[in-house]
């Protein structure tokens, strides 16, 4: 079986970035604690490409490449600031160019930044339900971090840190138990 990868897209549409700070530590953690190859994109890079196409046939070679990649990962870690109570546009329309079909049954491990903690429920109420759309299977704990965490746009403050370590050992977990089941039903249809 070819090596599993954990693809990180952070909504930063300016650098640096506290989101893509946060998106490329868990990215990079999840991917150590299941085994598995990890890339990440941030949409400062990547919007300037997506948004050559209004729509999915609208997408160039560049495009469609990236679009593909993100669609046959084994995991996603879905990271956005946190803009006018919602998550960037930019991402909204990548996901916009993604096949409605493509995210189903999918890890996904939602991260979002914002300047008040007030906006902490933004990864449930704005994220989970463009996931729910995608019928991917959302892992229940989310991460959400304020500017005060972040030092130089990297993680800083302990707090944020255990609450990265929980939401690695919970997603790591339920992770390699769908794919255990995955494997086990395998065997089982193969026998
Ligand atoms: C246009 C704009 C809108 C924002 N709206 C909000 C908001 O509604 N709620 C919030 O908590 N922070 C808001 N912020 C603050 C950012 O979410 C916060 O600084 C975030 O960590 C920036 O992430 P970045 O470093 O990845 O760009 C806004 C920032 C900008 C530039």
């Amino acid at each position: 079986m070819s090596a599993r990868l954990v693809f990180g897209i952070s909504g930063n549409v300016k650098r640096p970035s506290r989101t893509a700070a946060l998106v490329s530590e868990v990215t990079h953690r999840l991917a150590d604690c299941l085994g598995a190859g990890e890339h990440v994109i941030e949409l400062v890079d990547a919007a300037p490409v997506l948004f050559r196409a209004l729509t999915a046939a609208q997408l160039d070679e560049e495009g469609t490449a990236l679009i593909r990649s993100l669609e046959a990962a084994d995991v996603l870690v879905v990271g956005s600031p946190v803009y006018r109570a919602s998550y960037s546009g930019a991402l909204k329309h990548l996901f916009d160019l993604v096949g409605y079909d493509r995210l189903a049954s999918k890890p996904v491990v939602l991260v979002a930044t914002g300047g008040t903690p007030l906006h902490g429920l933004v990864p449930d109420h704005q994220l989970r339900p463009l996931f729910a759309f995608f019928r991917s299977l959302v892992l229940p704990t989310p991460l959400y971090a304020v500017e005060t965490d972040f030092e130089n746009h990297r993680v800083a403050s302990p707090a944020l840190e255990g609450r990265i370590s929980r939401v690695i050992e919970e997603a790591g977990r339920l992770i390699e138990g769908v794919w255990h089941g995955e494997q086990e039903s395998a065997a089982s249809v193969a026998a």
